[in-house]
C-alpha cells in the first residue's frame, strides 16, 4: 500500500450512531473514543502513514449542551491520562492542536504531560485537534507573525507561504488524505491552510464502526486517486 504522509481524519457521526441504537449522545462518544483508539494504534503498528490529524473537538462544539460537553472533557481527561506510557512505548508523538485557553485548566494539564511524555518519540505523530478551528489557527499564525514583525525578528519580504506555515500551531506537512466519517461531506472549519490539495472522502458509516477494514478501504481509494497539484501529466 501507498503510504500517506499526512492523513486528516474528521471524527463524525457518533450521535447518530448512538440515537440509532436508543444509547445516549454521550455513549456514542465512548464508542467514539475506543474506534479511535484502536485507528491509532493500529497506524502506529502497520506504519501506514507518517503524520495523522485528528478532529476531536471543535471551537464550535463548546456552543453544545453543557452535559455533553462536559462528558467529552472527562473522556478527553480519562484518555489523555491513562495512555502516557503506553503511547511512548509505541513510539507516537503527540501534538495539540486548538486555543487551550478554551480548555479546563486539569485537561490543558493531562495535554501538555501527554505532549512532554512523547516528545523524544520519532513514530507516529498523532495530532489531536481539540478546542480547535481553522480560521482560528490561521488567526493565531498571524498574531505570531505580527508579534515577531513588531520584535523587528521579520521584515514585510519575510513573510511568505513558508514562514506562514512554520507559525501555525505545529510545522506539519499538508494533508494528503482527508476521511471524514457518517457521510457529510463539508470540512467544518478543518485544517483550512493544510487541506489545499487534499484528496477528499466521505464514507457513510458512522466513527464508532470505522475500523480497520473501513480504513483500508479509504487506503484502496486514496491509491485509485490521481493528484496533480495543478499541472498536467
Ligand atoms: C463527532 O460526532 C464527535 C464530536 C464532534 C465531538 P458528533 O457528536 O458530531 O455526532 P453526530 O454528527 O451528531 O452524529
Ligand atoms: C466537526 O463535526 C467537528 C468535529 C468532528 C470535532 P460537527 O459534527 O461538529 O460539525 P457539523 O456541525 O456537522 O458541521
Ligand atoms: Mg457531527
Amino acid at each position: 500500500m501507498k503510504k500517506i504522509n499526512h492523513l486528516g481524519i474528521i471524527v463524525d457521526g457518533n450521535g447518530r450512531w448512538a440515537k440509532e441504537r436508543g444509547l445516549s449522545r454521550s455513549e456514542g462518544h465512548k464508542a467514539g473514543a475506543e474506534a479511535l483508539r484502536k485507528i491509532i494504534l493500529y497506524l502506529s503498528h502497520e506504519k501506514l502513514v507518517n503524520y495523522l490529524s485528528l478532529y476531536v473537538f471543535s471551537t464550535e462544539n463548546f456552543g453544545r449542551p453543557t452535559e455533553e460537553v462536559n462528558y467529552l472533557m472527562e473522556l478527553f481527561l480519562k484518555w489523555f491520562t491513562t495512555v502516557k506510557k503506553e503511547y511512548r512505548n509505541e513510539n507516537i508523538k503527540i501534538y495539540f492542536s486548538g486555543r487551550k485557553e478554551y480548555l479546563r485548566s486539569d485537561i490543558v494539564d493531562a495535554m501538555n504531560a501527554l505532549e512532554n511524555e512523547t516528545a523524544d518519540n520519532d513514530g507516529l505523530v498523532v495530532n489531536f485537534c481539540l478546542s480547535y478551528g481553522g480560521r482560528a489557527e490561521i488567526v493565531d499564525a498571524t498574531k505570531n507573525i505580527v508579534r515577531k514583525f513588531a520584535n523587528n525578528e521579520i521584515t514585510i519580504n519575510d513573510i511568505d507561504e513558508e514562514l506562514f506555515a512554520k507559525n501555525l500551531y505545529h510545522e506539519l506537512p499538508d494533508i494528503d488524505f482527508l476521511i471524514r466519517t457518517s457521510g457529510e461531506s463539508r470540512i467544518s472549519n478543518f485544517m483550512l491552510w493544510q487541506i489545499s490539495y487534499a484528496e477528499f472522502y466521505f464514507p457513510k458509516v458512522y466513527f464508532p464502526d470505522f475500523d480497520t477494514k473501513e480504513l483500508d478501504k479509504a487506503f484502496k481509494e486514496y491509491e485509485s486517486r490521481d493528484r496533480r497539484f495543478g499541472k498536467v501529466k
